[in-house]
């Protein structure tokens, strides 16, 4: 992992540029023997400012959940990332087997749901190497997993292990619940000093997240973590 200081430098780059993402490279194409990961990166997304985008609705669009619309950080994606910038995406796995995950089916909806409508497979030309095809197509973990999950050989093996661990790793380190305890509490008028949230998660986890804003407000916060998710 990058010493601390860059990571409160990309931060606050992230604040400069408004509506857009922190710079990455565009990601390495890698099917068979890519080479192996650096770090993890857990992508939170903030659904209060990412869903005011929304602009229709589907059953899978969490957006669309009226009062049980999520009002807690929500997983984007545990991504496998190199240190220069560049990540690998839609490597070769095993074949996806939606049974193997059905104990976790009922988490994954409340805790990684999709937050869009019908987002297609962006692997292999929009087919999907392995996707299984009587899955809702747009369901945000299928599209992580099928994107990133493939490319975190040898940490993970099998699908199950990599949506448990994504889930557990968002369990142990409960973004919400550091930021309420600081008093940063969701507010549409009360406009809080970047500096102190970035605190408030150095304090509880010792380690400095990356945030994305849209306009003025959080819209993804992402954690890293080495591979044997110390951070
Ligand atoms: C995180 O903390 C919030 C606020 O305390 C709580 O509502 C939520 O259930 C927690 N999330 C998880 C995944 O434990």
């Amino acid at each position: 992992m990058p010493p601390s200081t860059s990571w409160l430098v990309l931060a606050i780059l992230a604040l400069t540029a408004p509506a857009t993402p922190p710079a990455h490279a565009a990601p390495v194409a890698s099917f068979d023997g890519q080479r192996e990961f650096d770090y993890f990166a857990l992508a939170l997304t903030w659904p209060g400012t990412y869903c005011q985008r929304t602009r229709s609705c589907c059953p899978s669009n969490g957006c669309c959940r009226g009062p049980n619309s999520p009002t807690t950080f929500t997983i984007h994606g545990l991504w496998p990332d190199y240190n220069d910038g560049t990540w690998p995406s839609c490597c070769s796995g095993a074949s996806f087997n939606p049974k193997e995950i059905s104990s976790l089916t009922n988490a994954l909806e409340q805790y990684w749901p999709s937050l869009s409508c019908g987002k297609p497979s962006t692997c292999h030309g929009g087919k999907g190497s392995f996707w299984a095809h009587e899955v809702v197509v747009g369901v945000n973990y299928y599209i992580s997993i099928e994107k990133h999950g493939t490319c975190s050989y040898p940490v993970f093996r099998n699908e199950y292990d990599y949506f448990l661990a994504t889930l557990n790793i968002y369990f142990k380190y409960n973004v919400t619940s550091v930021l309420n305890d600081a008093g940063y509490v969701p507010s549409n008028t009360e406009k809080y000093p970047l500096g102190g949230i970035i605190s408030a998660i150095e304090n509880a986890f010792h380690a400095s997240p990356l945030i994305v804003c849209s306009k003025d407000s959080i819209e993804e916060l992402r954690l890293c973590f080495y591979k044997d998710f110390q951070v």
